[in-house]
């Protein structure tokens, strides 16, 4: 079965393929019919905005009928197994999308489900964000290869999915951060086996100089204990002053939901640099092309 778990379960090609596709379903929104006659469920242990919204339009778009399923009124709130769930939705749904506390239930969930099943975030990834990131990126600079991309903060979900995206293309990572926040070495070891160029600092100026895109996300995600972040990861803020490091043409980029004057400055994001809302859109577009590639490899 076919999945869409991480970006690092794929090769270049399928995810430049992936990427062109979402181009093309961009342009013409319509142009694909894919889930005419399926059901795609939505599976939500946390709150969403723009990957419920981004779902279930695009599902609607590709033709097909979105369930809005939360865990609380699910009976796996109630101890159901994620076995058992697995196997009643797959004879009702033709596809399903989780976004789960934890990465586990995910990978049971793909591991018992006879209908692909969509990473809509876990504790440890997001790879949807990563693809739409990457439309956005494709879509300003024309092409991932040759531009740096440079991450301020906590070595989160969303880093561990451009981790990811960083051994498959031809970018290079920088990750500034302090050192109790980098992110997990194992996965960084594996990307970079894979031959994936990654820097990791805590000098956020160092990261900043001559880069194409400045990156953050929230210091504390859903999940988190607040604990000592704010004080922790607030040199690392976005704000004008890290801008001028970049390139004159680099832009600034968030998965949102963001807070302001924490991890980036108002006036970053809502400066003539920021692309975060071309980001939100293209979650939509990135999705379509994830599940029609996955409709296409269904075997019912
Ligand atoms: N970026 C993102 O996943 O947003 P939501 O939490 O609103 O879905
Ligand atoms: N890192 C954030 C991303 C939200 C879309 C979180 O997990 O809360």
């Amino acid at each position: 079965m076919q999945h869409f778990l991480d970006i690092s379960d794929f090769s270049a090609v399928q995810i430049s393929g992936l990427l062109k596709r979402a181009h093309q379903l961009k342009a013409k929104p319509l142009a694909e019919d894919v889930l005419a006659n399926r059901s795609v469920g939505m599976i939500f242990e946390k709150p969403s905005t723009r990957t419920r919204v981004s779902f279930e339009v695009g599902i609607r778009q590709l033709g097909g009928q979105p369930l809005m399923l939360s865990s609380s009124d699910l009976q796996i709130g109630r101890g159901e197994t994620i076995h058992d769930t697995a196997k009643v939705l797959s004879r009702y749904l033709d596809m399903v999308m989780i976004r789960c506390l934890k990465h586990e239930t995910l990978m049971e969930l793909a591991n018992h489900a006879d209908m692909p099943v969509i990473n809509g975030l876990t504790n440890r990834s997001h790879p949807c964000q990563i693809m739409a990131d990457m439309l956005t990126i494709e879509q300003r600079f024309g092409s991932l290869d040759g531009r740096v991309i440079s991450w301020f903060g906590d070595g989160n979900n969303v880093l561990n999915s451009w981790i990811d995206a960083a051994a498959l293309f031809d970018f290079e990572l920088r990750i500034a951060g302090p050192a109790a926040y980098h992110p997990d070495e194992t996965r960084l070891a594996e990307a970079r086996a894979k031959g994936a160029r990654i820097l990791v600092t805590d000098n956020a100026i160092a990261a900043a100089e001559n880069a194409d895109v400045l990156m953050t996300d929230v210091w504390i995600s859903m999940g988190d204990d607040e604990g000592t972040r704010r004080q922790d990861l607030s040199p690392f803020q976005v704000n004008d002053s890290l801008m001028s490091k970049a390139k004159d043409s680099a832009i600034f980029m968030h998965c949102l939901p963001a807070w302001r004057d924490m991890e980036v400055s108002a006036e970053v994001i809502d400066g003539p640099q920021s692309a975060v809302f071309d980001q939100a859109e293209n979650r939509l577009h990135a999705q379509k092309a994830v599940m029609g590639f996955l409709a296409e490899h269904m075997t019912r």
